[in-house]
């Protein structure tokens, strides 16, 4: 049995990912391609319990990661595991490079916690390709304000999201091989085109 695909979708708030990810499952079913479509935190029912946690509750940035790696740990031992080795794909709404965008990058958590952490949940399991959609936070920021009610991470600041958008560049950069970045003030046309190139690179 061949493993299943590992997509992984990132970017700072506002980039346009719940639109993009509405095209990938297009994408999927048109094709006929097994998949399963799950998101972080959350995926699984305690995921989406610690999930709301996060979301809501103001609490101290080494709690948060290791709610992170909680919900994670069990969405991987439960969901993406189990799929991936049933040859199914699997596509996660953010995984381990969130962490280290917004909890190290924006928060400033020691990266060695959080490699630390990814060490212990994900042992040698890494998606087979990221998808960074990259907006400047001028725009982000101005996208999400006029959208709907914001949630916690959402509500942080500019330098913050500055800070979550760098380290999310910095990592594309250190992991050329899986990372692919769409820049998200293209036009929708472009980005779908785009979007099937690199599905049909992955997929091949
Ligand atoms: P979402 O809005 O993309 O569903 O993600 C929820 C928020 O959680 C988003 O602002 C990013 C944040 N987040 C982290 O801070 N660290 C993580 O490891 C993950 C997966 C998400």
């Amino acid at each position: 049995m061949i493993r299943g695909k590992f997509i992984t979708l990132e970017g700072v708030d506002g980039a346009g990912k719940s639109t993009h990810i509405r095209f990938i499952k297009d994408y999927f079913e048109s094709r006929s391609i097994s998949y399963i479509l799950t998101r972080e935190p959350g995926g699984t029912d305690v995921g989406e319990n610690i999930r709301e946690i996060l979301l809501r509750d103001e609490m101290g940035p080494i709690t948060e990661s290791l709610l992170m790696f909680a919900a994670r740990n069990e969405h991987i031992a439960s969901l993406i595991r189990p799929n991936l080795e049933k040859g199914i794909a699997v596509i996660s709404d953010r995984f381990t490079d969130a962490s280290l965008a917004y909890q190290h990058g924006g928060k400033g958590v020691p990266k060695e916690l959080i490699n630390h952490l990814k060490g212990m949940v994900q042992a040698e399991l890494e998606p087979d390709l990221t998808i960074l959609f990259d907006l400047p936070v001028e725009v982000s920021l101005e996208r999400l304000n006029n959208t709907r009610v914001l949630d916690r991470f959402e509500m942080q600041g500019y330098d913050f999201h500055q800070r979550v958008r760098d380290t999310y560049l910095q990592l594309a950069m250190e992991n050329k091989s899986r990372f692919y970045i769409i820049d998200s003030t293209k036009n929708i046309t472009d980005i779908q085109n785009e979007i099937i190139t690199i599905m049909d690179k992955a997929l091949s």
